[in-house]
This record gives C-alpha cells, structure tokens and sequence, in this order.
C-alpha cells in the first residue's frame, strides 16, 4: 500500500480511533476489490475478422471445443462469437471465483433469442436475472417443492415413481426375458408424472387445449411441455451473435420458437384452468399450483404459469441423464456393479432400499457423484454477464464480457482429478474404508454460490434410490453394440446419443 496517500491527521481519542479504523478499512477494502486496470486482459483464442471463433464452434456442444482449447490456452481465456467477447472458464478454482466472489459483478445473464422467449422474457428462477423476482420466486419454489422440507412432503410421489419404474421392470423382464430393455423411455415418462404430481396435483392423461382448439394426449403434453423447449433452447439464431443486425427478419427461426412458445403457453393455460375448477369444486391436492393460488396472488397469470412450467421441464430431464449415465457405466463395469450389489445387501438385507438408508450406502453415494463429475448433465453454466468491470484468474474482464463456466472442463481437469476420463467411483471413497465417501469433495456440476441449483436435493434422492432399487432387483448387462463405447451425446443437457439398451435379469 502507498503509505503517503494516506493524510497524517494529529488528533485525538475517539476520532483518531474511528478514523484509524476507516482508513484500515479502506486499505482492506481497497485490496480486496478488483483494480482491473492494472492488470493484463484475459488471454484470446486466436479467431478470423468479423466472426471471430464462430467458425470454430459449429457443433451444438461447444464445451467439448472449450475444453481442448483450455489445454491450450490455459483455464481462462477469451473468444469472439460474432462481435460478442466471452470469458471461457474451465477450472474449478476460476469457476468458484466467478461464481461466489465476483458474483456481484457477475450475476445477471444475456439470453439467445431463443430462451429470450421460451423463458418469457427471464420470467424463471433460472435464467433471471439475480433481482426481486428472482428473490420472490426462488423463495416459492424451494417452500412448496425443492426445499428440505417440501421434498419431504412429495416424498409420496417419489415412492409412487419408483414403484411404478420398477414393476415396468419387471413386468419387461418377465415377458421379455433376454431382450434389452429401453430405460430412458419408462424412466423419463415416470419423471414427468412426478414432476405433474409435484406441481400440478395430478398425472395427465390427457387435455382440452381451448387455445388450439385440440385433445391431447400424455405424450403430445410431454413433447409440448418438454421435448420441444429443450430442442428450441439450443437453436441458434445467427443474430444472436450480431446484436448490430437484429433488425434483419429471419422469420424461419422466429416462427418455430414462437410456435413452440405458443403452444406451451396454451397447454399450462388449460392445465391452469383444469387445476382452478378443481379448487372450485372443493378439491385441494397439496400441490405447487395449490400454494400459489393460495400465498402468491401478487404474481401475474404469466408469472404464474412460468413459475408452474418451471419444475415440470427442470425435473424431466437432468435427473434421467444423470440415472442413464449411471446405469449403463454400470452395465459396463460389473464389477463395479457387484460392489454396490453387495453394499445393498450388507445394509438393507431384504428390505428395499429406501431414503433413510441413503446415509449408510457410500457406495452408491459416490456412484452418483463419479457420474455427475465425468457425464454432468449440464455442462455449461447459463451464460451469465459481466455487469461492472471485475478481475478473474488475475486478468481484467471488461463489463460487458459474458461468461461461460465450463462445468464439463472444470470435472475434466487434470490438476484435480487423475485420470479424468476414466468413470471410477472409488475417487469419491475414503481409501483403505469401504463405510465413507468423501463429502466435502464435490464437483461442479450443481454450479456454486448464490445461484446453485435449486433441485440437486431432489435430483440426489431420485437418482440415488433409481440406482440403487435397479442395482438391488436387477444385473444389469450390455450386450452387442450397447457394450461398445459410446460416449456421444446429444441435446442441451448431456443425454447419451443412443438410449441405454440394456439386459436385465432378476436378482434371485
Ligand atoms: C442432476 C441434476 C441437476 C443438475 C446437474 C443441475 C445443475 C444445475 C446448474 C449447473 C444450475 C445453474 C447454476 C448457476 O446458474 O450458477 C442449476 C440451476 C437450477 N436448477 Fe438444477 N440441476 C439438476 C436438477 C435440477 C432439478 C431436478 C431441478 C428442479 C426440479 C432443478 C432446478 C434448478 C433451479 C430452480 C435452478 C436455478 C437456481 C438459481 O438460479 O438460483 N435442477 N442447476
């Protein structure tokens, strides 16, 4: 610090005292908050004119590129989308100091075109910025749904789900014997059906949608609902990157998002009205929709139906990604299997495995977390934005930047976890103990800080207890092209390309 910038007052008691603390803290202060111009601007990949690293970026998984790159440009650095300047962040260390130290500089986000819509304007606890809103509906949805204490109130419908899951199972078995089952399709449908349960007090089967003039079915509702935003949220439209262009139509790409916006909208509508009838005709069913009507009348009818879509797409996807990972890596690895097999055993004999036994299975508890580590479902941050000039990794970022933490980098990273591409569980148990696992060794792949997810409670118990229930009634095996590596995948979150195909057979 530059002692002579500090004045050298003579006075006395009390004041010298206030003043000996202010100016302690102002030196505190001064050193603590970022002085960005004094330090070197983050290192660039090397781009062409006007399109920067767009080029280079063509596949829908950018963060398969940025974690090459980052072998060779360090865990920070800066590209060019179009005229768009973006912070690539892919250590762990980096990652946690954008998202809890910086966060203040750091905490609102610059959609695409395409969430700009399908989150009706940032009307999500997700992808808001970090404000009132955000604060009122992060409040609502963890008190009726995510939070401890809610969940504990759903555990019913988590029951139902797996006893729904596993009697498919083994009605497949039986009737199939020897043939593959396909486990996305009976799991992802149950989790919907939960998610509807959570939210809406009841399952579909199907609905009058007045806005569209239309019946549909459960699996028209799920690809309206679920399928289709998933889709649409990674489309990419041209303009995104040219902010100076926007004004050029490209109608093609307008069209097929409001299409999909339109008819979500017009489905949570009549689902809506569906609920509000119930309620008339004295029906409560203790669901999420009960709870706004009843303690979030401030909410406008678009903030209502936003913050109902919410649970519904963010409980259908992550946690199947996650669980499909999980049981072909399985598949894969009997060995592996056989431990957590026995595991099961020592401790649930031949009760089920249930939610209180979760404390007592390591095992299984490190299988999640390999999982989430090495096939996170979500392995990119939603890009947030840099609203104030700050410092990361030592570097200047200007406002402005966006940034984009590379979860998918940060588990991959080679100073933090040996031999990254390997799936081994055993990195997350205590060696020489087969009773712990690690718990203050978690990955990045719930994100950090202020705005970690909301839902990793939920996503754990489901996941946890749909392992363990399938490894406990089930072996699981692969067989001909299922048992080559196959690693691609596919969409906004991480789903494997091809769906696991895999043979079950009853435990006797
Ligand atoms: C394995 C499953 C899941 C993973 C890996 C995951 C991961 C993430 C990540 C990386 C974020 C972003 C954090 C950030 O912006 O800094 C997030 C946010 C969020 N997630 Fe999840 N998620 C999962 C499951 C769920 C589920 C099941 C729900 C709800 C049903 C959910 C609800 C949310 C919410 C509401 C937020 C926003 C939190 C906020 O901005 O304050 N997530 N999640």
């Amino acid at each position: 610090m530059d002692m002579e910038a500090i004045p050298v007052i003579a006075i006395g008691g009390s004041t010298a005292v206030a003043i000996a603390v202010g100016l302690l803290f102002w030196f505190f202060q001064r050193h603590q908050t970022a002085q960005p111009n004094h330090l070197p601007p983050v290192p660039e990949v090397p781009g062409v004119p006007v399109l920067g690293n767009l080029l280079q970026l063509k596949e829908k998984k950018p963060y398969m590129s940025f974690t090459r790159w980052a072998e060779a440009y360090g865990p920070i650095y800066s590209i060019r989308t179009g005229a768009i300047s973006m912070v690539v962040i892919s250590s762990n260390a980096i990652a946690k100091e954008a998202l809890v130290t910086r966060f203040s500089s750091i905490s609102t986000r610059r959609l695409s075109k395409a969430l700009k819509v399908l989150t009706a304007d940032k009307t999500m606890v997700a992808m808001s910025d970090y404000n009132d809103y955000h604060k009122t509906v992060k409040r609502h949805i963890l008190t009726a749904v995510l939070g401890p204490n809610a969940q504990k109130k759903h555990r019913v419908h988590r029951d139902i789900m797996m006893e729904n899951l596993l009697n498919q199972l083994h009605t497949f078995a039986q009737k199939s014997p020897q043939q593959e089952v396909n486990l996305r399709k009976i799991f992802q449908s149950e989790l919907f059906g939960l998610a509807m349960r959570q939210t809406m007090g009841k399952d579909v089967e199907s609905i009058y949608v007045e806005d569209l003039g239309t019946t549909m079915n459960r699996d028209e509702i799920f690809q309206v609902l679920v399928v289709d935003p998933l889709m649409g949220a990674i489309e990419v439209d041209w303009r995104d990157f040219f902010p100076y262009l926007k004004w050029v139509p490209n109608r093609k790409f307008e069209n097929t998002i409001q299409q999909m916006y339109t008819r979500r909208q017009a489905v949570m509508k009549a689902l809506i009205q569906e609920h509000r009838k119930r309620i008339a005709s004295g029906e409560n069913l203790n669901s999420y929709i009960d709870y706004l009507l009843s303690e979030a009348q401030t909410l406008s009818e678009k903030e209502l139906l936003m913050s109902l879509w919410e649970p519904i797409i963010e409980s259908s996807d992550t946690t199947m990604v996650t669980t499909e990972w999980a049981m072909y890596e399985l598949a894969k690895n009997p060995k592996i299997q056989d431990r957590l097999y026995r595991e099961i055993q020592q401790v649930c004999g031949s009760e089920k495995v249930t939610e209180e036994k979760l404390a007592q299975l390591p095992y299984l508890n490190a299988i999640f977390h390999e999982t989430l580590r090495r096939h996170g479902p979500v392995p990119i941050i939603p890009l947030r934005y840099v609203h104030e000039d700050t410092v990361l990794g030592g570097y200047r970022v200007p406002a402005g930047t966006e940034i984009a933490v590379n979860i998918y980098g940060c588990n991959m990273e080679k100073v933090v976890w040996e031999n990254p591409e390997e799936w081994n569980p055993e990195r997350f148990m205590v060696e020489g103990d087969e009773t712990q696992s690690l718990e203050l060794q978690k990955t990045m792949a719930f994100g950090g800080g202020k705005r970690v997810c909301a839902g990793s409670l939920q996503a754990m118990l489901i996941s946890c207890i749909g392992i363990g229930r399938m490894v406990q009634e089930f072996e699981w095996k692969l067989k001909g092209k299922a048992a080559q590596e196959d690693v691609n995948t596919l969409g906004l979150t991480t789903q494997m390309l091809h769906p696991l195909h895999a043979i079950i057979i009853p435990r006797k």
